[in-house]
Protein backbone atom coordinates (compact mmCIF):
# COMPACT_ATOMS: atom_id res chain seq x y z
CA UNK A 1 0.00 0.00 0.00
CA UNK A 2 1.23 3.71 -1.07
CA UNK A 3 1.32 6.06 1.70
CA UNK A 4 -0.24 9.34 0.64
CA UNK A 5 3.09 11.95 0.34
CA UNK A 6 1.68 15.60 0.29
CA UNK A 7 4.91 18.09 -0.86
CA UNK A 8 4.91 21.79 -0.07
CA UNK A 9 6.84 23.71 -2.85
CA UNK A 10 7.28 27.01 -1.41
CA UNK A 11 9.36 28.11 -4.88
CA UNK A 12 10.80 31.42 -4.71
CA UNK A 13 8.66 32.23 -1.16
CA UNK A 14 9.71 33.00 2.29
CA UNK A 15 13.01 34.15 3.93
CA UNK A 16 14.94 31.90 6.34
CA UNK A 17 13.26 34.16 9.47
CA UNK A 18 9.70 33.98 7.90
CA UNK A 19 10.14 30.36 6.68
CA UNK A 20 11.78 29.40 10.51
CA UNK A 21 7.90 30.97 12.19
CA UNK A 22 5.77 29.48 9.42
CA UNK A 23 7.69 25.87 10.24
CA UNK A 24 7.36 26.15 13.69
CA UNK A 25 3.61 27.07 13.06
CA UNK A 26 2.81 24.11 11.26
CA UNK A 27 4.94 21.67 13.33
CA UNK A 28 2.08 22.98 16.01
CA UNK A 29 -0.95 22.61 13.62
CA UNK A 30 -0.64 19.37 12.17
CA UNK A 31 -0.57 15.32 14.32
CA UNK A 32 1.84 13.29 13.55
CA UNK A 33 0.36 10.79 12.03
CA UNK A 34 1.91 7.11 10.61
CA UNK A 35 -0.51 7.71 7.56
CA UNK A 36 0.77 10.32 5.16
CA UNK A 37 4.36 11.68 4.13
CA UNK A 38 4.81 15.44 4.58
CA UNK A 39 7.56 17.05 2.92
CA UNK A 40 8.46 21.00 2.82
CA UNK A 41 10.69 22.53 0.22
CA UNK A 42 11.73 26.02 0.71
CA UNK A 43 14.45 27.96 -1.12
CA UNK A 44 17.67 26.94 -0.84
CA UNK A 45 18.53 29.84 1.22
CA UNK A 46 15.95 28.73 3.93
CA UNK A 47 16.52 25.03 4.20
CA UNK A 48 18.65 25.44 7.02
CA UNK A 49 16.80 27.27 9.05
CA UNK A 50 13.58 25.06 8.08
CA UNK A 51 15.31 21.99 9.19
CA UNK A 52 16.51 23.85 12.36
CA UNK A 53 12.51 24.22 12.77
CA UNK A 54 11.81 20.83 11.98
CA UNK A 55 14.59 19.55 15.19
CA UNK A 56 16.31 16.39 14.26
CA UNK A 57 13.51 14.24 14.57
CA UNK A 58 10.45 14.90 12.76
CA UNK A 59 8.78 13.42 10.62
CA UNK A 60 8.48 16.39 8.04
CA UNK A 61 11.02 15.82 5.73
CA UNK A 62 13.10 18.77 3.93
CA UNK A 63 13.12 19.01 -0.26
CA UNK A 64 15.11 21.07 -2.28
CA UNK A 65 13.44 22.50 -5.48
CA UNK A 66 16.57 22.31 -7.57
CA UNK A 67 19.93 20.29 -8.14
CA UNK A 68 23.10 20.38 -10.59
CA UNK A 69 23.69 17.62 -11.66
CA UNK A 70 28.23 18.31 -10.46
CA UNK A 71 29.02 17.57 -7.45
CA UNK A 72 30.84 20.31 -7.12
CA UNK A 73 32.91 22.63 -9.52
CA UNK A 74 32.80 25.78 -11.21
CA UNK A 75 29.10 26.60 -11.64
CA UNK A 76 27.97 30.02 -10.35
CA UNK A 77 25.06 29.90 -9.39
CA UNK A 78 24.35 26.15 -8.70
CA UNK A 79 23.84 24.15 -5.43
CA UNK A 80 24.63 20.45 -6.03
CA UNK A 81 23.37 16.81 -4.48
CA UNK A 82 26.01 16.49 -2.04
CA UNK A 83 25.31 20.16 -0.24
CA UNK A 84 21.64 19.65 -0.34
CA UNK A 85 22.57 15.93 2.20
CA UNK A 86 24.41 17.80 4.33
CA UNK A 87 21.70 20.45 4.59
CA UNK A 88 19.49 17.23 5.71
CA UNK A 89 17.75 17.13 2.47
CA UNK A 90 16.20 13.59 1.04
CA UNK A 91 14.30 14.83 -1.32
CA UNK A 92 14.90 16.88 -4.12
CA UNK A 93 11.99 18.51 -6.84
CA UNK A 94 13.65 17.66 -10.38
CA UNK A 95 12.27 18.91 -13.63
CA UNK A 96 9.72 21.37 -12.46
CA UNK A 97 7.44 23.48 -15.17
CA UNK A 98 8.76 26.49 -14.31
CA UNK A 99 12.58 25.33 -14.47
CA UNK A 100 11.61 24.07 -17.83
CA UNK A 101 9.41 27.05 -19.25
CA UNK A 102 11.20 29.83 -17.64
CA UNK A 103 14.82 28.77 -16.90
CA UNK A 104 14.81 26.77 -20.67
CA UNK A 105 15.37 23.02 -18.88
CA UNK A 106 15.56 19.87 -21.29
CA UNK A 107 14.67 16.25 -20.78
CA UNK A 108 18.18 15.73 -20.86
CA UNK A 109 19.93 18.17 -18.43
CA UNK A 110 16.61 17.02 -16.22
CA UNK A 111 17.90 12.79 -16.56
CA UNK A 112 21.25 14.00 -15.59
CA UNK A 113 19.72 15.45 -12.26
CA UNK A 114 17.58 12.38 -11.71
CA UNK A 115 20.74 10.46 -11.60
CA UNK A 116 22.85 13.02 -9.81
CA UNK A 117 20.06 13.06 -7.04
CA UNK A 118 19.86 9.24 -6.34
CA UNK A 119 23.75 9.14 -6.90
CA UNK A 120 23.90 11.02 -3.68
CA UNK A 121 21.46 9.84 -1.79
CA UNK A 122 18.24 12.02 -2.69
CA UNK A 123 14.81 10.79 -3.67
CA UNK A 124 13.85 12.46 -7.08
CA UNK A 125 10.25 14.19 -7.34
CA UNK A 126 10.56 14.22 -10.95
CA UNK A 127 7.92 17.06 -12.77
CA UNK A 128 6.23 16.07 -15.92
CA UNK A 129 3.07 17.41 -17.39
CA UNK A 130 1.44 18.42 -20.79
CA UNK A 131 0.62 22.50 -21.82
CA UNK A 132 -2.43 23.86 -22.89
CA UNK A 133 -1.80 22.89 -26.50
CA UNK A 134 -0.68 19.57 -25.89
CA UNK A 135 -3.82 18.89 -24.00
CA UNK A 136 -5.96 20.45 -26.80
CA UNK A 137 -4.17 18.72 -29.63
CA UNK A 138 -4.47 15.41 -27.34
CA UNK A 139 -1.10 14.85 -27.05
CA UNK A 140 -1.06 14.68 -22.76
CA UNK A 141 -0.05 10.94 -23.00
CA UNK A 142 2.63 11.21 -25.59
CA UNK A 143 3.98 14.65 -24.20
CA UNK A 144 4.12 12.98 -20.61
CA UNK A 145 5.45 9.58 -21.92
CA UNK A 146 8.69 11.51 -23.51
CA UNK A 147 9.37 13.58 -20.78
CA UNK A 148 9.54 10.13 -18.71
CA UNK A 149 11.33 7.96 -21.25
CA UNK A 150 14.13 10.17 -21.31
CA UNK A 151 14.26 11.31 -17.69
CA UNK A 152 14.00 7.74 -16.37
CA UNK A 153 16.17 6.33 -19.48
CA UNK A 154 17.40 2.99 -18.18
CA UNK A 155 17.35 3.44 -14.34
CA UNK A 156 17.71 0.52 -12.48
CA UNK A 157 14.89 -0.67 -10.63
CA UNK A 158 16.40 -0.29 -6.95
CA UNK A 159 16.63 3.16 -8.38
CA UNK A 160 13.17 3.57 -9.46
CA UNK A 161 12.32 2.90 -6.30
CA UNK A 162 13.61 5.89 -4.70
CA UNK A 163 11.68 8.41 -7.50
CA UNK A 164 8.37 10.00 -7.08
CA UNK A 165 6.29 10.96 -10.13
CA UNK A 166 4.63 14.29 -10.09
CA UNK A 167 2.06 14.51 -12.55
CA UNK A 168 1.62 18.68 -13.04
CA UNK A 169 -0.59 20.16 -16.23
CA UNK A 170 1.42 23.04 -16.94
CA UNK A 171 -2.10 24.59 -17.34
CA UNK A 172 -3.31 24.04 -14.22
CA UNK A 173 -0.20 25.40 -12.19
CA UNK A 174 -1.18 28.55 -10.46
CA UNK A 175 -4.47 29.36 -12.33
CA UNK A 176 -6.37 28.05 -10.25
CA UNK A 177 -8.11 25.69 -12.87
CA UNK A 178 -7.04 22.56 -11.02
CA UNK A 179 -7.43 19.00 -13.47
CA UNK A 180 -10.18 17.03 -12.40
CA UNK A 181 -9.26 14.06 -10.57
CA UNK A 182 -11.03 11.95 -13.87
CA UNK A 183 -8.13 13.63 -15.76
CA UNK A 184 -5.38 13.15 -13.16
CA UNK A 185 -6.44 9.60 -12.70
CA UNK A 186 -6.26 9.35 -16.58
CA UNK A 187 -2.86 10.47 -16.73
CA UNK A 188 -1.72 8.42 -13.62
CA UNK A 189 -2.95 5.32 -14.67
CA UNK A 190 -0.85 5.87 -18.00
CA UNK A 191 2.04 6.68 -15.93
CA UNK A 192 1.77 3.66 -13.95
CA UNK A 193 1.55 1.57 -17.33
CA UNK A 194 4.41 3.27 -18.70
CA UNK A 195 5.89 2.16 -15.73
CA UNK A 196 4.68 -1.30 -15.56
CA UNK A 197 5.39 -1.80 -19.19
CA UNK A 198 9.41 0.02 -19.02
CA UNK A 199 10.33 -2.36 -15.45
CA UNK A 200 7.40 -4.48 -14.19
CA UNK A 201 4.36 -4.53 -12.15
CA UNK A 202 6.27 -4.80 -8.45
CA UNK A 203 7.56 -0.99 -9.50
CA UNK A 204 4.80 0.38 -11.08
CA UNK A 205 2.50 -0.70 -7.80
CA UNK A 206 5.04 0.62 -5.71
CA UNK A 207 5.76 4.17 -7.57
CA UNK A 208 4.00 7.10 -5.45
CA UNK A 209 2.18 9.38 -8.79
CA UNK A 210 1.53 12.93 -6.93
CA UNK A 211 -0.82 14.92 -8.94
CA UNK A 212 -0.13 18.90 -8.73
CA UNK A 213 -2.15 21.68 -9.78
CA UNK A 214 -3.86 24.36 -7.86
CA UNK A 215 -4.06 21.63 -5.01
CA UNK A 216 -6.35 23.26 -2.34
CA UNK A 217 -8.01 22.23 0.67
CA UNK A 218 -11.76 21.90 -1.57
CA UNK A 219 -10.16 19.69 -4.35
CA UNK A 220 -8.13 17.54 -2.29
CA UNK A 221 -10.21 15.42 -0.87
CA UNK A 222 -11.90 14.49 -4.05
CA UNK A 223 -8.27 13.68 -5.50
CA UNK A 224 -7.30 11.42 -2.64
CA UNK A 225 -10.00 9.69 -3.12
CA UNK A 226 -9.05 8.08 -6.03
CA UNK A 227 -6.26 5.00 -5.24
CA UNK A 228 -4.56 6.62 -8.80
CA UNK A 229 -3.33 9.20 -6.87
CA UNK A 230 -0.77 8.94 -4.03
CA UNK A 231 -0.88 12.61 -2.89
CA UNK A 232 0.12 16.58 -4.07
CA UNK A 233 2.60 18.48 -4.53
CA UNK A 234 1.17 22.01 -3.59
CA UNK A 235 1.80 25.57 -4.59
CA UNK A 236 0.13 28.48 -3.80
CA UNK A 237 -1.62 26.79 -0.98
CA UNK A 238 1.39 25.45 0.60
CA UNK A 239 2.36 29.11 1.84
CA UNK A 240 -0.62 29.65 3.87
CA UNK A 241 -1.22 27.91 7.43
CA UNK A 242 -4.46 26.83 7.52
CA UNK A 243 -4.79 25.43 3.65
CA UNK A 244 -1.75 23.88 4.14
CA UNK A 245 -2.21 21.88 7.33
CA UNK A 246 -6.29 20.87 5.70
CA UNK A 247 -4.41 19.48 2.86
CA UNK A 248 -2.11 17.63 5.07
CA UNK A 249 -5.48 16.40 7.53
CA UNK A 250 -7.04 15.47 4.46
CA UNK A 251 -4.23 12.77 3.33
CA UNK A 252 -3.78 11.72 6.74
CA UNK A 253 -7.17 9.94 6.83
CA UNK A 254 -6.09 6.20 6.74
CA UNK A 255 -7.71 5.29 3.48
CA UNK A 256 -10.01 2.57 2.64
P1 LIG B 1 0.20 25.53 -7.57
O1 LIG B 1 1.68 25.03 -7.91
O2 LIG B 1 -0.32 24.60 -6.47
O3 LIG B 1 0.35 26.94 -7.09
O4 LIG B 1 -0.60 25.41 -8.81
C1 LIG B 1 1.99 23.68 -7.97
C2 LIG B 1 3.41 23.49 -8.38
O5 LIG B 1 3.93 24.32 -9.15
O6 LIG B 1 4.08 22.53 -7.96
Amino acid sequence: MRRPLIVGNWKMNKTASEAAVFTRDLRKRVPVSPYADVVLAPPFTALESVRNALGPSSLISLAAQNLHWEPYGAFTGEVSAPMLRDLGCRYVIVGHSERRTCFGERDESIQKKVLAALKFGLAPILCVGESLADREAERTESVVTAQLSSSLAGLPTQDLATVTIAYEPVWAIGTGRAATTEQAVTVHRSIRLFVETGWNSESASAIRILYGGSVTPQNIESLLASDAIDGALVGGACLNLDSFATIITFAQRPRA
